[in-house]
């Protein structure tokens, strides 16, 4: 019986850490500044500067870095902010959690991100039906590729829209020399521990040049205080990443961008294997773009049958996502631009393996339970 295959190996990497790593677990816990230790402070020095952007601000989770920045912007009852339909559901809750309406945008049928053509329908019909003011577009790097900026962004500026990145799974990654990340007015990412850059529990960052929305990011994350820690300016939230967790982000962040390429090369292997065969189509990554491949995601005809044999095969296989935002229960009274790709991506992706440390014999593994599936 062969070696049972990991989807995602997060071992592997903490085996690769190794005594650094603990090294620095064991210090963030004897330093005793468990929340907001000055391993906070130096993590968001390292992924701002990584970044190459002005200013990181950590906090609790991915959810609430789309959150706050949201209501750092004033976001609330009366706003629309565009979301595509098919996303993980934090992209669109935490617009409705400010008390705004996500209108959702169908995506692109090859790279899965945000279609700025829908996006501009999407808007029009908001301004058509003049219920609703036009605030935030939010894109999202889906599985780990930034999202076509260089066509979304000129049609957030000519709306007077603010861009809003939701990096969760692709921080990172780069478009035309520049990291997701460092794009847009803002950006938020999760360190969710299964994210390319994930930490041991939950957390998250936002990411902007704005020093405003700097100062007042850091306050919501922390009860909404002023100048003196027990004067509140703001109703806030309690959203801080816990010192042990940056102590191990710091660590994960000096390897990131070898497992980010060790990631692309896992992908290069999929890719001319799987790329040519009948009934399955590869994912592709745009002109100037790299991908984090938080996923590795293909569209399959007969996506029962291929996920039945892979893992009959002992390989396993994850649906991101199976239903589109505006068809989910919690979300289906909400605007919608039509979504026929999003529809359609949902009943036909499906991922395979994917990490830094997949070797080839394994991928090799992988690649032929496909191809014995695919016929
Ligand atoms: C696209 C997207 N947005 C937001 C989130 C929310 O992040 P978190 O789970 O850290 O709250 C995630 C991940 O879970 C995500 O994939």
């Amino acid at each position: 019986m062969s070696q049972p295959i990991a989807f995602i190996d997060l071992q592997a990497q903490r085996r690769r850490l190794g005594a650094p790593l603990e090294a620095a677990i064991t210090a963030a816990v004897e330093g005793g500044q468990w929340i907001l230790g000055p391993q906070v402070a130096q993590l968001e020095k390292d992924l701002a500067a990584w970044a190459g952007v002005k200013h990181a601000i950590t906090c609790a989770n991915g959810t609430d870095a789309l959150l706050l920045v949201l209501k750092a912007w004033g976001v609330g009852p009366g706003d629309a902010v565009f979301v595509p339909a098919f996303t993980f559901a934090a992209t669109a809750e935490v617009v409705a959690l400010a008390g705004a309406v996500p209108v959702f945008v169908d995506v692109l049928p090859d790279t899965f991100n945000m279609d700025p053509a829908s996006l501009e329908a999407a808007i029009a019909m908001v301004r058509k039906a003049s219920k609703l003011a036009p605030k935030v577009v939010m894109p999202v790097d889906l599985f780990g590729q930034p999202a076509d900026y260089g066509a979304l962004a000129p049609v957030a500026a000519r709306e007077g829209l603010k861009l809003f990145c939701d990096t969760a799974q692709g921080f990172g990654g780069l478009l035309d020399g520049k990291r997701a990340g460092a794009i847009g007015d803002a950006a938020a990412t999760s360190f969710f521990p299964a994210k390319p850059l994930g930490c041991y529990g939950d957390g998250g960052a936002m990411f902007t040049n704005d020093d405003g929305l700097k100062d007042l990011l850091l306050s919501l994350r922390m009860h909404g205080q002023g100048a003196d820690r027990y004067e509140h300016v703001h109703v806030g939230y309690n959203s801080r990443l816990d010192t042990i967790q940056a102590a191990i982000l710091i660590e994960k962040l000096k390897i990131f961008e070898d497992e980010i390429e060790k990631r692309g090369r896992v992908a290069g292997r999929y890719n001319k294997a799987l790329g040519a065969s009948n009934g399955v189509t590869a994912p592709v990554v745009i002109a100037g773009a790299t991908s984090t491949w938080a996923q590795y995601t293909l569209k399959v005809k007969n996506r029962a049958k291929f996920q039945a044999d892979l893992k009959q095969a002992g390989v396993p296989t994850a649906v991101y996502y199976p239903i589109p935002l505006s068809r989910q229960k919690a979300y289906a009274h909400y605007p919608s631009a039509p979504i026929p790709v999003s529809e359609a991506l949902s009943s036909q992706v499906v991922s395979l393996p994917m990490h830094p440390y997949l070797d080839e014999a394994t991928q090799d593994r992988i690649i032929a339970a496909a191809l014995a599936s695919l016929g």
